[in-house]
């Protein structure tokens, strides 16, 4: 997501010390910069797309006057990347700026009002609402705090961001709302930031934000309230003892395990994405006659999983694609009537773009989900959507891979919706189930991570495994497997476990070891089934299973649980999360670097 760095000083200019902060967030990953001061009652700002070198050299981002200033590298999810879309965003008379990390989920309607009373926009951002929002109140009269608290009571979604303005030019007001935001005290002034490496060159004395707070920053003192009602908080600093290296990876030891740990939070991020947008999307998908699901990697299994969720759900029938092979197998049959959905996280692919020009020249529709707005493939989709996961650096896709499963589920149930396929009871209830997966997540971490760890040492010997799984977790089955083998670099296999009787069963001697996902649902008893025809030839079996399934756990030498009530449509997403862990502490079992496998890149730009 984007990164937020200010800094209120008692001497000195705040804009150089902005801009090296900035250069501290461009390890996430961004593609616009930008930064705005106030000084003697004047607000000066300079932003644009592109690298921050690129943008300095530019404009000079050392040069803006004053004390006081706010800053940001934005990785765009609302309006693609460009100079208008890069924050500060300001209110109409330039006296407001404001930078936000996060997505305002009422923005449009938010917008929409500000529109009506005449406030003008020139950005598509969801943030550039916060600054008019504010402008606005104090057209009403309120007092700028006043101001700023009524207009934070009015958004929705997840936020952590930051008001200057020349009606209070000494202050910087900063509001928290599920993104990250830290406090920095030093001798001469206050600072804040989304990351802590940002604020390690000026302190390591720091006040945590929490959730649903707000604080307002001078050069002296730090005022943390409650965003309820505006209690104060009190809260003492902490001396943190990390390096700037150490607070990047937010103190886990690879950027593989911080972006696991950070799943519960995107997956938050990617249920917010933007309904008119799904609309589209799906408009485009009913009125299609063949649909092609096309990707690589990772992404290719969030298809497969897609496949039998808009199957299910929606009933249509749709081809996942590995998109090396979309031209030669399906190249001729593609035509005015297809719609190919490109996945890809980068967007950058060169199978997938490669696989979209075919499909383009042949008339079909393209229709992308990527995690980069401004991705090559935005701009040759006639629609596309962001998964909102933000800047993923492990090259191992693990975030990414639920996420993507989110909005594709969110796609397949818009989709049942308009085509009449799925009642109000089921839809409310899936989506309710989808919503408290992030929660689901985040136990499975919180209670399974140390058993995960213990198997990973236990089966650090094991040469080869095998994952199997049914239906929907044939794609979680499949990703488990590549996980393993790109980050542990064990050759692992993974089938639908039904298939395993045709041939790959005849790998399995005693001691061989098989991962099964099991979750409760249609396939369940048909998975026990081949559990116990592996346990009958002394495999070595290891479920993911529910954490009520008592049955299983009769035929498992292993096991690792997951909290009952997942719908199994939607269990690819938590069903993972332990298979990312195990590849994860099998790399480390055998002294390999999880973030950075042999031969392999994040993005993938050659066929
Ligand atoms: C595996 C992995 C790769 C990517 C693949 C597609 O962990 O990261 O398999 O999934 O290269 O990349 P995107 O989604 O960027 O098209």
């Amino acid at each position: 997501m984007c990164g937020i760095f200010g800094c209120v000083l008692k001497d000195g200019l705040a804009a150089p010390i902005i801009h090296s902060s900035l250069k501290l967030l461009e390890y996430r990953g961004y593609d616009s910069a930008g930064e705005a001061t106030i000084n003697e009652g004047k607000l000066y700002l300079k932003k644009d797309s592109g690298k921050i070198a690129d943008i300095h050299e530019k404009f000079n981002l050392d040069e803006l006057p004053g004390k006081i200033g706010i800053g940001h590298t934005r990785w765009a999810t609302h309006g693609a990347p460009s100079q208008v879309n890069a924050h500060p965003h300001t209110d109409c008379l330039n006296q407001i700026a404001v930078v936000h990390n996060g997505i305002i989920e009422n923005f449009e309607e938010l917008r929409m009002e500000l529109i009506d009373k005449g406030h003008v926009f020139v950005s598509k951002t969801d943030t550039e609402v916060i600054p008019h929002l504010i402008e606005e109140n104090l057209k009403r009269g309120l007092d700028f705090h006043q101001a700023f608290k009524d207009a934070v009571k009015r958004l929705k979604g997840s936020y952590a961001l930051a008001v200057i303005s020349t009606f209070e030019p000494e202050k910087i007001f900063c509001a928290r709302k599920e993104s990250p935001l830290i406090v920095g005290l030093a001798e001469n002034g206050s600072f804040f930031s989304s990351d802590i490496p940002a604020l390690l060159p000026y302190t390591k004395n720091i006040v945590e934000v929490f959730d649903e707070e707000a604080v307002i920053l001078t050069h002296q003192e730090v005022e943390l309230r409650k965003l309820e009602d505006w209690s104060p908080v009190t809260r003492k600093p902490k001396t943190i003892s990390w390096t700037i290296e150490g607070a990047m990876k937010k103190g886990y030891p690879h950027f593989m395990l911080k972006e696991i740990h950070e799943q519960a939070f995107s997956l938050k991020e990617a249920l917010r994405v933007q309904e008119k947008y799904l609309d589209l999307l799906v408009t485009f998908l009913d009125r299609s006659k063949q649909v092609f699901l096309v990707a690589s990697g990772t992404s290719y299994h969030s298809c497969i999983a897609a496949s039998y969720v808009l199957s299910k759900l929606a009933r249509i029938p749709v081809y996942p694609v590995v998109a090396s092979e979309f031209i030669e197998q399906f190249g001729n049959s593609v035509n005015i009537d297809s719609t190919i959905l490109a996945v890809s996280q980068s967007g950058e692919t060169a199978d997938v773009l490669r696989a979209v020009d075919h499909a383009r020249f042949k008339a079909a529709t393209i229709l992308g989900l990527t995690n980069v707005l401004g991705s090559t493939l935005t701009r040759v989709s006639r629609a596309y959507i962001c998964q909102n996961s933000g800047p993923e650096i492990g090259v191992a896709a693990t975030k990414t891979f639920t996420a993507q499963i989110a909005v594709l589920t969110l796609i397949a149930l818009r989709l049942a919706k308009l085509r009449g396929k799925i009642s109000q009871d089921e839809m409310d209830y899936l989506h309710q189930k989808l919503h408290e997966l992030p929660k689901i997540i985040e136990k499975i971490l919180e209670t399974q991570e140390e058993n995960v760890k213990r198997l990973a040492h236990k089966y650090k010997d094991s040469k080869v495994f095998y994952f199997l799984g049914r239906g929907v977790n044939v794609a979680t089955a499949l990703e488990g497997r590549l996980k393993l083998l790109e980050i542990a670099y064990i050759p692992s296999i993974a089938y639908p476990a039904g298939e395993s009787k045709h041939g790959p069963i005849s790998l399995i001697e005693p001691g061989f070891p098989v991962i099964f996902v099991c979750p409760k649902g249609e396939t369940y008893k048909a998975t026990i089934n081949n559990i116990m025809e592996m346990k009958a030839r002394d495999a070595l079996t290891i479920g993911i299973i529910d954490e009520t399934d008592e049955e299983a756990r009769k035929y498992l030498d292993d096991y690792i649980e997951i909290p009952a009530g997942v719908p199994e449509i939607l269990s690819p997403i938590p069903y993972v999360v332990p298979l990312q862990l195990f590849a994860y502490y099998m790399a480390l079992e055998k002294g390999l670097d999880p973030d950075k496998p042999r031969n392999l890149a994040k993005s993938v730009t050659v066929i």
